[in-house]
């Protein structure tokens, strides 16, 4: 049976978070383990261009991002961890995908029509103010770093759907025009994963700002937990938790024998400083060791740089021979 090729990129403009970990990290490195999967990973830093143009911030992510999948424990003998402008046969497919991906697809983005309906309701007079290039065609370069590696399966969250069906779109008129080149990839969005509430109530996510790193220092973390913001319920009276962000969050960290006697202690009436106090003790024992771990590998960036270049060159043993036969199919070849 040939393996299905799983795949996906994590954007490198932050610090990566609980949010992250829960919903995307820790699932991803788990599937990792899958022997019937061939699984890529790729830090998407062409991509963090697109919104942050702060050269520092982009480098440290390089560190943080890759220290923080190493210290989870990615086996990166079982997948291919690479960063994708390691990859210059990325760049060099998404300008073909470029020319056969239909403007008016492109039009439909969520993300750009987002940005134009934002200049609108502010009456702006250009519709595409502050909008570059680099927003408006980023799912070609999206559907690159897909079709690249004929990826079967792309586990990603709800808003990057679209993205998914705008590369099969790209990839069925590749095809169609030069011949079976690539294969049609599914998103794998997890309806089980958590989704965490940030410190201000809304979803956790770097653009709110609004998020707890993964791995703060202890007492910092600690500290951070008490922040989250519940009712005002006394301490003896039963707690909701339905629809509750801190116990959601105690969901997401704890085993299920954990959850239930959290349930039965918050129907008999606890405090929440009690509960928060629980929830950083989950956490902690979860990431602990990796937070150790990812306290080395910060200082040794000459190591996981050696880690991603051979993850590179594992990458690029596929991608520079799949390019060279698509050149050839477009007709970009060398005479005689
Ligand atoms: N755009 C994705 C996001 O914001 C990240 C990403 C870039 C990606 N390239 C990808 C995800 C390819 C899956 C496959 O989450």
């Amino acid at each position: 049976m040939k393996k299905m090729t799983v795949l996906t990129g994590i954007t490198t403009s932050g610090t990566p978070h609980l949010g992250n970990y829960v919903g995307a990290i820790r699932p991803a490195i788990e599937a990792s383990r899958d022997e019937n999967v061939n699984s890529y990973y790729f830090l998407a830093d062409f991509h963090s261009l697109i919104k942050c143009h702060d050269p520092a911030r982009i480098h440290q992510s390089r560190l943080e991002v890759a220290a923080t999948w190493l210290a989870l424990g990615l086996d990166t003998d079982k997948s291919t961890f690479y960063c994708q402008s390691d990859i210059p046969e990325i760049p060099e497919l998404t300008w073909i995908l470029t020319c056969m991906t239909a403007k008016g697809l492109m039009n439909r983005a969520h993300a750009y029509k987002a940005a134009v309906q934002a200049n609108e309701e502010e009456k702006s007079v250009d519709p595409d103010k502050g909008i570059t290039m680099g927003l408006y065609s980023y799912p070609i370069l999206m559907a690159a770093d897909i079709l690249m590696f004929n990826a079967n399966i792309v586990p990603v969250g709800r808003d990057q759907i679209q993205h998914l069906e705008m590369t099969r779109d790209i990839a069925q008129r590749f095809n169609h025009h030069f011949g079976e080149h690539f294969a049609l990839p599914e998103a794998r969005v997890d309806e089980s994963t958590a989704v965490l509430t940030g410190l201000d109530g809304r979803k956790m996510s770097k653009s709110y700002n609004n998020y707890i790193p993964l791995f703060l220092p202890e007492k910092a973390l600690r500290k951070q937990i008490m922040k989250i913001v519940t009712n005002s319920q006394a301490p003896e009276e039963p707690k909701e938790t339905e629809g509750c962000a801190l116990f959601d969050m105690y969901r997401a960290f704890a085993t299920p024998d954990q959850v239930a006697g959290m349930l039965h202690k918050c129907a008999q009436g606890i405090g929440w400083g009690h509960v928060k106090q629980e929830l950083f003790e989950v956490i902690n024992a979860q990431i602990g060791d990796a937070r150790e771990k990812y306290n080395d590998l910060i200082q040794n960036p000459v190591y996981i740089e050696s880690v991603l270049n051979q993850g590179a060159e594992k990458a690029r043993a596929h991608s520079r021979p799949f390019l060279d036969k698509i050149r050839q199919a477009v007709g970009i070849a060398p005479l005689g």
